[in-house]
């Protein structure tokens, strides 16, 4: 299947935010272009990207596999991720993703016999102060537990956008993996969502009340002599070095060596 005109001119919009010469640095967005269109990074998808960048499938493969938000097999138009890791599992996670892998009939890395869910363990989702946490699409539902999961699956069943917690509405994975290939959300309100909530920031909200402050900053780890001998050298460029002054610490040298 040949991609379409959009991905062929998307693709060149991506590829043009990046200098010349350094094409090869819009492979994750690109990955998840095809992503989008595939719900997926096929062979072709692989193969489209090695065409762009001018590279091979095997660099392209290589980082496609590399990185877990690069899918190998078609999601549905849901991804629903559980973490299971650490902090969350300590507050019930592993129950989370048990209820709604019993509620899909499905297990990890695997999709509803109709196509529409995917759902996968997911370490830390970098949200330990909300766990445990779910996403869909990656978004977050946060705080949740067995019951709330399932009312959030039971939503998706019935095609409703249940609200996440936090950041914008809900879109399906190919919208999502549009926005990852970096093209903003059309929505107006796709800007509009909660950000921070209390628990991210507690600490903060306590060192304010008790009158906390941070300690006076520590000292430099390159003594200052040192720094202003490489500040010089570095002014009077590499081919006049200058001396560093006795007892000052100098970590490396900046002359380079001739072959
Ligand atoms: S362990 Fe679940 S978000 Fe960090």
């Amino acid at each position: 299947m040949a991609f379409s005109p959009e991905t062929h001119a998307a693709a060149a919009e991506i590829i043009a935010r990046y200098p010349a010469g350094r094409s090869r640095s819009a492979l994750l967005p690109l990955l998840h272009l095809v992503q989008a269109e595939q719900n997926c990074v096929t062979t072709e998808g692989v193969q489209f990207c090695a065409e762009q960048l001018g590279l091979t499938a095997a660099e392209v493969g290589a980082v496609a596999t590399f990185y877990t938000m690069y899918k190998r097999r078609p999601v549905g138009d849901y991804l629903v991720s559980v973490c299971t890791n650490l902090s969350c599992a300590l507050l019930g996670g592993d129950e989370v993703f048990a209820r709604v892998a019993e509620q899909l009939g499905v297990g990890h890395d695997e999709t509803t016999a109709d196509g529409s869910i995917t759902l996968e363990h997911a370490e830390c989702l970098a949200a330990c102060d909300y766990a445990p946490v779910m996403t869909v699409n990656y978004e977050f539902y946060d705080q949740v537990d067995p019951d709330s999961a399932e009312a959030i699956v039971t939503g998706l069943r019935a095609g409703e956008r249940p609200v996440p917690t936090r950041g914008g509405p809900l879109c399906s994975f190919a919208e999502t993996s549009r926005q990852l290939a970096g093209f903003a959300d059309p929505r107006p309100e796709g800007v509009a969502g909660p950000g921070v909530g209390e628990p991210s920031v507690a600490g903060l909200l306590l060192a304010e009340a008790d009158g906390w402050t941070a300690e006076q900053a520590p000292a430099p780890l390159v003594p200052a002599a040192a720094q202003a001998s490489k500040d010089a050298q570095a002014e009077a460029g590499a081919s006049a070095p200058v001396p560093a002054p006795a007892g000052a610490l100098v970590t490396g040298s900046t002359e380079r060596k001739g072959n």
